[in-house]
């Protein structure tokens, strides 16, 4: 799961995260997200985009179960960081590694499935553009997964600005044509953590994979 902080700095999102991740504020978990994991285990590997990568957790998973993998993020040093786990996981063979703001740029290609967990920024952030930028990459028989908070945890404030729709609403906003796609899943899960302090947050996700006919 994502973790949560405030934008408190003047920067630009790429210097933002960027300074996250090679500070070490943001760590590798070493897990791949459990949502992800749920939608996309009944899938015939093939090529995947993995948006919004951060240190690799789901890339390496997926490239594990057999996907070739594109593994994009915003931060060149969660890319470096990945890409050492990524070998450190015999799995560097399998998954390439490509420093883009979806904002500005995108990877080229059709992919047998794009998935795009928590891409979400505190910063400035086009989310709707991204996510439909991603329905674009998917091949013809294909999936795409958004797993992304709806609402925040208890405690943390909201990133202002940033688009945090229900599953009913983004369904609505991605305006995928019926004709085009099949939708697989339109879930909200409501789930709990313990922080190490014992506080115990809930909070909710969207959760939706479309097959492209
Ligand atoms: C909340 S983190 C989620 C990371 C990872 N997917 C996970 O589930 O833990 C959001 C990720 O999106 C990346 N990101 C934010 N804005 C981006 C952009 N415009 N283009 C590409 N990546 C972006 C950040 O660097 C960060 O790694």
């Amino acid at each position: 799961m994502a973790d949560h902080h405030a934008d408190t700095a003047d920067t630009t999102a790429a210097a933002w995260w960027e300074d996250r991740y090679a500070s070490g504020a943001t760590r590798w978990s070493g897990n791949a997200n459990d949502l992800l994991v749920r939608e996309v285990e009944g899938l015939a590997p093939g090529r995947a985009l993995e948006l919004g990568c951060g240190t690799g957790g789901d890339a390496i998973w997926l490239a594990a179960q057999g996907w070739q993998v594109v593994g994009v993020d915003i931060a060149q040093a969660a890319l470096d960081q990945a890409a050492v786990h990524a070998a450190e996981a015999g799995v560097d063979g399998a998954v390439t590694w490509e420093r883009h703001d979806v904002e500005e740029s995108f990877p080229a290609g059709e992919f047998d499935l794009v998935s795009a967990c928590y891409l979400q920024s505190p910063k400035p952030f086009a989310r709707l553009a991204a996510l439909q930028a991603a329905a674009g990459a998917v091949a013809p028989g294909g999936s795409l997964v958004i797993v992304a908070h709806e609402r925040f945890p208890s405690g943390n404030a909201p990133h202002p600005g940033n688009y945090m729709p229900s599953t009913a609403e983004l369904l609505a906003d991605l305006a995928l044509p019926e004709d085009g796609w099949s939708v697989e899943t339109a879930e909200s899960v409501e789930r709990s953590r313990t922080k190490d302090d014992g506080e115990l947050v809930e909070y909710a996700d969207h959760v939706l994979r479309f097959t492209r006919r």
